[in-house]
């Protein structure tokens, strides 16, 4: 028995090495972790059970038969953080670039398949070449494999991507598919086609990084949540996401222990809204003093910067905040900002995370370039998202609320839980000054004195509609609140909520404007 301990030893050290010493020290080189390293600093010390360890390629074009690896190039298995259950892979770079084959396919499916039956996580550590090249069409079909696993798992388990190094041409569609995608700057990228291609194609100049590194998708093009400096802070703030999260789309997400008599009014907030209401301020002062202990894990920091959204603890529960940003672009909503929020709010109803949202939006962008890229549908699609949701909703106007934007942002007649205003809302169909420039056109052009007379039909205006009292006399905003007691409101609205079971008619699913 000692020589089959001792030939199971030999085998399980040969397997960790993965592609070698060499190998792994040019990994090293690029200032990447190996796929092991990554996940000793992803989850909970001991906490990692390997799944597969032993698995070897099956192909055997271009002798490539004549390297077995064991593991085959990613590492698979089940783990904790902070004592919760995940799956997870970890591509090894080091043993054929960390390239896809069949079996490499098999093994992350069979994790996939087993966290939706346990009802956990995934979180998948990327750094691979791409579909083997020697494998051929059997590893494209295995990246399908993945793909569908990934649909099906959507709303079922939260997944969560970490590219860690190059995610290129098709394989770019897994993480897509996935809820949250974290990068690395200077040592990740993704692109459907690489520079060179894009050189043959387009003919133009482009770098790696510019074409597809972190920054690129962080602010460009949205495709990355989440972007650190190094690959040990990107890990922690995986594990920082996953405190927010449920397990599955039936679990509750964890809740921490909270003293409700430490909840105090904080006056500093009737100070934020600026007399002048085309001043700028920061929504992001509002949330931080309203949330648990000033703790904003924010999503799509550095992209659509004119919405907010992230997550947050309100007396110690998991929330979803949304809030337009009135420093940039006045909050106005566009369309790369309904798209960001959208998807932000339907993985917030996809797995109970209450939605807590700010409203402060002077409409939808005008202008042909939104027009013409459809801001139509993609504003629909905000709209559609708040709409359908179940969670507890709860809304505080602080400033404008005008137009079709004030129906979007979690208005009453969408089935906003508790719907609240600070006294500085305005509530209206558009601005004062467009609003009398249309209705009282005539007056204004015949009048003696025009400028007086605009002025005097701009006062009337703002009287009758620059406030929060007609919305609040027809009863579509619950309460008009002093900003110092957002906080406490909220709490009681979120206490009284959680229980709460809202229901969509039955049908196979829903055509969300796409
Ligand atoms: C097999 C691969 C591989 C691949 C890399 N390797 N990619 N083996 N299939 N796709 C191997 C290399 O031969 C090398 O082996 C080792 O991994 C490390 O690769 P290097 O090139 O030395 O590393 P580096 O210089 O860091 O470059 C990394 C790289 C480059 C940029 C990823 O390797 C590369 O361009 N690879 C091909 C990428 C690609 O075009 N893949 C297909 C994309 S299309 P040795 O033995 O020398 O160490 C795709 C379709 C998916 O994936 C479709 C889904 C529907």
């Amino acid at each position: 028995m000692k020589e089959k301990f001792s030939q199971l030893q030999l085998l399980k050290e040969q397997a960790k090495l993965g592609g070698g010493q060499d190998k792994i020290d040019a990994q090293h080189k690029k200032g990447k972790l190996t796929a092991r390293e990554r996940i000793e600093i992803l989850v909970d010390p001991n906490s990692f059970e390997e799944t597969d360890m032993f698995v070897k390629h099956r192909a055997s074009d271009f002798g490539i038969d004549k390297i077995k690896i064991p593991g085959d190039g990613v590492v698979t298995g089940f783990a904790k953080i902070d004592g919760r259950p995940i799956a997870l892979f970890s591509q090894d770079f080091t043993v054929f670039g960390g390239s896809l084959s069949e079996t490499h396919a098999q093994k992350i499916v069979k994790i996939m398949k087993t966290a939706m039956k346990a009802g956990i996580p995934v979180i998948g550590l990327n750094d691979s070449g791409g579909a083997r090249i020697q494998e051929g069409v059997v590893s494209l079909g295995g990246y399908a494999d993945i793909f569908l696993l990934n649909t099906l798992a959507s709303g079922v388990i939260p997944q969560i991507s970490v590219v860690m190094g190059p995610c290129a041409g098709g394989a770019v569609y897994s993480p897509a598919i996935t809820d949250f995608i974290f990068m690395v700057r200077n040592t990740s990228y993704m692109f459907v086609t690489g520079p060179n291609v894009v050189k043959t194609v387009t003919h133009e100049d482009v770098t790696f990084e510019e074409l597809g590194g972190a920054d690129t998708h962080a602010t460009k093009s949205g495709v990355a949540h989440f972007v650190y400096d190094n690959e040990v802070e990107t890990l922690q703030n995986v594990r920082k996401l996953l405190s927010y999260l449920p397990l599955n789309y039936l679990d509750r997400p964890p809740q921490l222990e909270f003293d409700y008599q430490t909840i105090e009014d904080d006056p500093s907030l009737d100070e934020i809204i600026p007399d002048n209401p085309n001043k700028p301020y920061d929504i992001k002062k509002v949330i931080l003093k309203v949330v648990d202990n000033q703790d904003f894990f924010e999503v799509h920091k550095n992209y659509a910067e004119n919405i907010v959204v992230g997550f947050a603890r309100i007396a110690g529960k998991s929330v979803g905040i949304v809030a337009n940003q009135p420093e940039v672009l006045a909050g106005v909503l566009d369309i790369n900002a309904s798209v960001k929020a959208a998807r932000f709010v339907r993985f917030c109803d996809a797995f109970g995370i209450p939605l807590v949202v700010f409203v402060d939006v002077p409409g939808f962008l005008p202008g042909t370039d939104q027009e013409w890229n459809g801001i139509i549908r993609h504003g629909a699609k905000l709209l559609y998202a708040f709409s359908e949701a179940t969670v507890p909703k709860i809304t505080v106007i602080t400033r404008k609320a005008y137009g079709g934007a004030y129906d979007v942002m979690n208005s009453k007649h969408i089935r906003g839980d508790f719907n609240f205003a600070w006294p500085s809302a305005e509530i209206a169909v558009m601005g004062p000054k467009g609003a009398v420039e249309i209705i009282f056109k005539k007056e204004i052009e015949n009048a003696e004195n025009p400028e007086e007379e605009l002025n005097k039909k701009l006062q009337e205006y703002i009287e009758k509609f620059a406030n929060p009292y007609v919305t609040a006399e027809r009863g579509y905003v619950d309460d008009i609140i002093y900003p110092r007691e957002t906080r406490r409101k909220i709490i009681n609205a979120l206490d009284l909520l959680f229980d709460k079971v809202d229901t969509n008619p039955k049908k196979k699913h829903g055509n969300i404007p796409l």
